[in-house]
């Protein structure tokens, strides 16, 4: 039987930050050699600040621990300025040492290719057990790694197509609004994979998140709104600001 998610509502994207790390360094204290899958994107950066913060004052020892992200852009990766892999060494990475992180391969041509790296980025992920923790963002159209919306639900890690919305709003955050130089295809983790997780924690702030947590939270289960197939787990919880919960009942 699912339990009502837990719901923390911040003041504001730093309050996000502060308390999403403390829930994350907590996890690492009962578990040092936790397991544990990442998000990229704005919402995580103060999270990842805070985390930084913690090791800097010896307060955090990820030594044990193993990370996995979500998603990557497809081609790119290691050495690549745009990839999450960059993103991550700059935001997290080079700063705190992990146990290992892990990334979804995003090389190959061909579709045999592409898919048995998929399926060994899956493979890796239950040869250490599974995710313990899996911190999500989400996106303006609900999506949740890169499962777009969508008639199915996705399964396991796979390549994927962004939408219109998603390159827009990317553009805006990261390209000062060219759609031109976002990327357009990705490898993402599955929508049921991701469910698989044993805790699940989703943050998002601003307005422009709003209406996707509403239906996320308060609306019916349906591909249509990827993260809405966070009401079947267990053990989710979502840290949002004032403005990301203005439209929750
Ligand atoms: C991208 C990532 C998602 C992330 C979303 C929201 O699409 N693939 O994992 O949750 O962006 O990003 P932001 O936090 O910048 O709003």
């Amino acid at each position: 039987m699912n339990k009502k998610p837990t719901v923390y509502c911040c003041k504001n994207h730093s309050e996000i930050g502060s308390v999403t790390a403390a829930l994350i360094a907590d996890a690492i204290k009962k578990n040092p050699n936790l397991v544990l899958g990442l998000p990229t994107g704005q919402t995580p950066v103060p999270v990842y600040q805070e985390l930084c913060k913690m090791y800097k004052a010896g307060e955090l020892d990820c030594s044990g621990v193993t990370t996995f992200n979500l998603d990557e852009y497809f081609h790119r990766g290691k050495g690549d300025p745009d990839s999450y892999y960059t993103f991550m060494h700059e935001q997290l990475f080079d700063h705190v040492p992990f146990k290992a992180s892990y990334f979804p391969d995003s090389s190959g041509e061909l579709a045999t290719e592409i898919d048995k790296n998929c399926k060994q980025y899956d493979a890796l992920i239950e040869s250490v057990g599974g995710i313990d923790l899996q911190i999500l963002g989400i996106g303006s159209n609900g999506h949740i790694g890169f499962n777009e919306p969508s008639s199915t639900w996705s399964e396991g890690t796979a390549f994927v197509k962004l939408t219109p919305q998603t390159v827009s709003d990317n553009a805006k955050k990261f390209y000062n609004g060219n759609e031109l130089l976002v990327p357009k295809t990705a490898i993402s983790m599955g929508t049921n994979q991701i469910m698989r997780a044993k805790s699940i924690i989703l943050i998002a702030s601003g307005e422009d998140k709003a209406k996707a947590i509403s239906d996320t939270i308060d609306g019916i289960v349906t591909p249509r709104v990827p993260a809405s197939k966070l009401q079947n787990h267990d053990d989710v919880t979502f840290i949002i600001d004032e403005d990301a919960a203005k439209f929750l009942d």
